[in-house]
């Protein structure tokens, strides 16, 4: 119970990242505020049944962050990926809301800004508009006159488990070559690391820590996913006809080729640092069993990787 009587205001507590955060946080003792858009919603009132305290707030709304931050002890930082279909946020959005986070935090007095970025990011742009954004808000972030900790998560092993990734026709297609290892990392420790981040601030201040739970060839998730569906699934890279296409997804595969989205996190370290890291066959078992069930049922719509 490392933060008896202090509070952490959560952003996206009712997304992927947050909400792993949030119940992390309130598992070590910490009192949590989210900052959500509509604190009548479902996902908002699960928080609240929790003992998450919610308040309305909005990213685009530098009044509104300066309420949810004032007395806080930290503050975790996501954003919404640019580009995505439906969600109306420009790389210019997505650096904003970062950037002012970070700035009200400041302001704020508050002591400790965990921002969660991507794997990829670094000096060198990536041509990527959601991954290049990340690197600019880390670059502020660096900046600032508090203590702030960036964490780099490498891919979600949720992800693979996208209707588009074609599980329910007994195939996984994702970026890689099938000899091709790419490091991947299970949402729910992403929160587990943030938690032991703001527990140990004086570890953790000022450091820049790429974030991964396993690495795996495509061949090897597939011989996971087979022993976890108890049927045979294949794997083969996305067609190159899709990724001549869509521009987004052709380079970010190249990044996975080249590397740079692959991941190159010490695993030995980050497993004695944080033990209860997933690989991806505990995960199958765990916390992604029932989203593999679904993916196993589910149609073809398309993957999104953000
Ligand atoms: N997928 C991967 O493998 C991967 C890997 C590394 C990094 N990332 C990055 O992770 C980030 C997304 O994290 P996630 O998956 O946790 O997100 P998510 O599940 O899509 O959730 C997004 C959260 O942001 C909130 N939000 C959206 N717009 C907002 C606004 N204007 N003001 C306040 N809150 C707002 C949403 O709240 P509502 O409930 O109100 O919509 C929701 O809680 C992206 O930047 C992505 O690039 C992804």
């Amino acid at each position: 119970m490392t933060g008896i009587g202090r509070t952490v205001v959560v952003l996206g507590a009712t997304g992927q990242q947050g909400g792993s955060v949030a119940a992390a946080l309130r598992a070590d003792g910490w009192a949590v505020r989210a900052v959500v858009r509509d604190p009548s919603g479902h996902r908002a009132r699960s928080l609240s049944a929790a003992g998450v305290e919610t308040v309305r707030g909005d990213l685009g709304d530098p009044e509104s962050l300066r309420a949810a931050f004032s007395g806080a002890h930290g503050v975790f930082s996501v954003q919404p990926a640019s580009g995505q279909a439906g969600a109306g946020v420009t790389d210019e959005d997505e650096v904003r809301f970062g950037t002012t986070v970070a700035d009200v935090a400041e302001r704020c007095g508050v002591a400790h800004l965990v921002y969660t970025s991507t794997v990829a990011a670094g000096p060198a742009p990536t041509g990527v508009g959601h991954l290049d954004t990340k690197s600019r808000i880390e670059a502020h972030v660096r900046n600032l006159g508090i203590a702030g900790t960036v964490i780099r998560p490498a891919t979600f092993m949720e992800i693979l488990m996208s209707p588009g990734t074609g599980l329910g026709r007994g195939h996984l297609s994702f970026l890689m070559s099938p000899d091709q290892a790419m490091q991947f990392i299970a949402v729910r420790d992403i929160g587990r690391i943030v938690a032991a981040v703001f527990g140990s601030p004086g570890r953790y201040a000022g450091r820049t820590m790429e974030i991964a739970g396993d690495a795996l060839t495509g061949k090897a998730l597939a011989e996971r996913l087979t022993r976890a569906a108890g049927r045979p699934i294949s794997y083969g890279r996305l067609p190159a006809t899709l990724l001549a296409q869509d521009e987004v997804l052709g380079r970010v595969a190249a990044l996975a080729d080249g590397g740079r989205l692959a991941g190159s996190a010490d695993l030995d370290a980050l497993r004695a640092e944080f033990p209860f890291l997933l690989r991806f066959d505990r995960w199958l078992a765990g916390p992604g069993a029932s989203l593999l069930e679904k993916a196993l049922r589910s149609v073809d719509t398309g993957i999104a990787l953000r």
